[in-house]
């Protein structure tokens, strides 16, 4: 399921200037030997005079911490090597100047479903099959340990905690974790479960590319689209930590052809990961209780209405949200009318396409429901607004309740304050 395009407010990825740079008072130096790679050539020496010089320039405006990350590795550990995390994988593996690669497997068996897949990923995309086996791989057993610079978290929602919780001693506050899932209320999970003392850079991707399993360590690239990359914002926190900090991931990512990645804002991030989670909030669990295509969606009127009922108290919540607070785009990015329209197009852009909340339900998988509409009804409730209609979808997702159209206004609204159009049988 896909496509926001919203390029808007894309921006090309900072310029990186070799050596530093948080503000004073505090100046940190990171070396990161792909981003190196990327900056003129410059050599360890200038390196160091390069911060000689900075050193010496900011000394008197205030205490400065200068740290070399000489040790760095540039190696990417990747969890969660499903369909997304194999994309990632693949994309970087075949880069011109591929990074290091871990996979890390977190049942033993995968060992062996490696071997008998021949060590490699395999992506078909347009019909024509790529495979890359420049990978190291790794089983994720208690105890182990081992710096993780940076990391690729590509588990689906649900598995995101426990997955993150099996490594995070291996994180430090200079590790960058990119999450890629849908949804929203991830970050925010890890976060308060952790118990990390220290956190390390958090990013996150909003992907609309769309992947498909084979088997074993083999999707299918079907739906090429882009991804959007930036700095995660946490709640309560102005701004991302460290201006600087995880360019050497972003760099690697956004210079993957295949995944075709822009680097985004943090504020341009949020409202982009707003967006997503409304089309996904509307389509997904839609496609689920009237059990059809995309495209089948919006051209019968009750459930054209029921999706105004959704979007009004999505809409509301998201305007209230405490992160939008200060952005004055945020009442007309996020009125109803703009959201709807969002929506109306992904639908007839993935007309032919079976979400992929209708086909966890039809495997009999959990659905990732709780951080989609569940995200809303959370937030919602944080704000005092009631989102009943939100909330009795999640229950019909839940229960696996198939509805006919003509009885949209009786699940919805028993007591009856909808009109008599959503009773349409059209
Ligand atoms: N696929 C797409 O086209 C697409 C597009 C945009 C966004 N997304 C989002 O990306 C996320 C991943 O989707 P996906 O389609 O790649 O799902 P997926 O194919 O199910 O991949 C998830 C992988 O995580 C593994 N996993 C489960 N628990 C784990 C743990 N504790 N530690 C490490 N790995 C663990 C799963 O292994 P098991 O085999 O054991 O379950 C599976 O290989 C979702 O949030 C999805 O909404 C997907």
């Amino acid at each position: 399921m896909d496509v926001i395009g919203s390029d808007e407010g894309f921006r090309r990825a900072v310029p990186h200037q070799e050596g530093i740079l948080e503000t004073a008072p505090s100046v940190q130096y990171h070396s990161c030997p792909g981003t190196r790679a990327r900056s003129n050539n410059i050599t360890s020496l200038d390196r160091k005079r390069t911060a000689i010089i900075l050193n010496d320039s900011l000394r008197g405006i205030g205490r400065v911490t200068f740290r070399a990350m000489s040790t760095s590795s540039g190696r990417i550990h990747l969890l969660g090597v499903g369909n997304l995390g194999r994309l990632f994988a693949h994309e970087l593996a075949i880069q011109h100047n591929p990074p290091p690669i871990t996979l890390l497997f977190h049942r033993q068996d995968l060992l062996d479903e490696w071997g008998k897949a021949g060590k490699k990923i395999e992506i078909t995309a347009a019909g024509v099959v790529s495979s890359s086996s420049n990978y190291d791989v790794e089983l994720v057993q208690p105890g182990q340990d081992g710096f993780i610079e940076n990391l690729i978290v590509a588990t689906k929602t649900l598995n995101t905690v426990k997955a993150f919780s099996s490594i995070k001693h291996r994180l430090t506050l200079n590790s960058s974790v990119l999450f890629t899932q849908n949804g929203m209320g991830t970050i925010e999970e890890v976060t308060s479960s952790s118990g990390l003392p220290m956190r390390p850079h958090y990013l996150q991707s909003i992907t609309s590319h769309g992947v498909y399993s084979l088997g074993p360590f083999r999707s299918v690239h079907a739906g090429f689209a882009n991804i959007a990359i930036g700095r995660a914002v946490l709640p309560g926190q102005p701004s991302p930590r460290g201006q600087l900090a995880c360019q050497y991931l972003i760099d690697k990512i956004v210079s993957s052809p295949g995944l075709a990645a822009k680097e985004v804002t943090p504020k341009e991030l949020v409202r982009l990961q707003l967006e997503k989670l409304v089309v996904n909030a509307m389509i997904n669990p839609l496609t689920v209780i009237f059990d059809c295509k995309n495209g089948e969606l919006f051209n019968r009127r009750p459930i054209f209405h029921l999706m105004g009922l959704l979007l009004a108290e999505a809409s509301q919540v998201i305007q209230s949200l405490p992160e939008l607070g200060a952005d004055p785009e945020a009442a007309s990015r996020f009125s109803v009318e703009k959201l709807e329209t969002i929506v109306l197009d992904v639908a007839e852009k993935t007309a032919k396409n079976t979400s992929s909340m209708l086909q966890d339900v039809r495997a009999g998988r959990p659905t990732e429901i709780d951080y989609i509409n569940g995200y809303i009804v959370k937030k919602g409730k944080e704000q005092g607004i009631e989102c009943k209609t939100n909330e009795k979808l999640i229950q019909l997702v839940k229960e696996g309740e198939v509805v006919g159209v003509q009885d949209v206004k009786s699940e919805f609204e028993p007591e009856g304050r909808l009109p008599a159009i959503f009773s349409s049988s059209v």
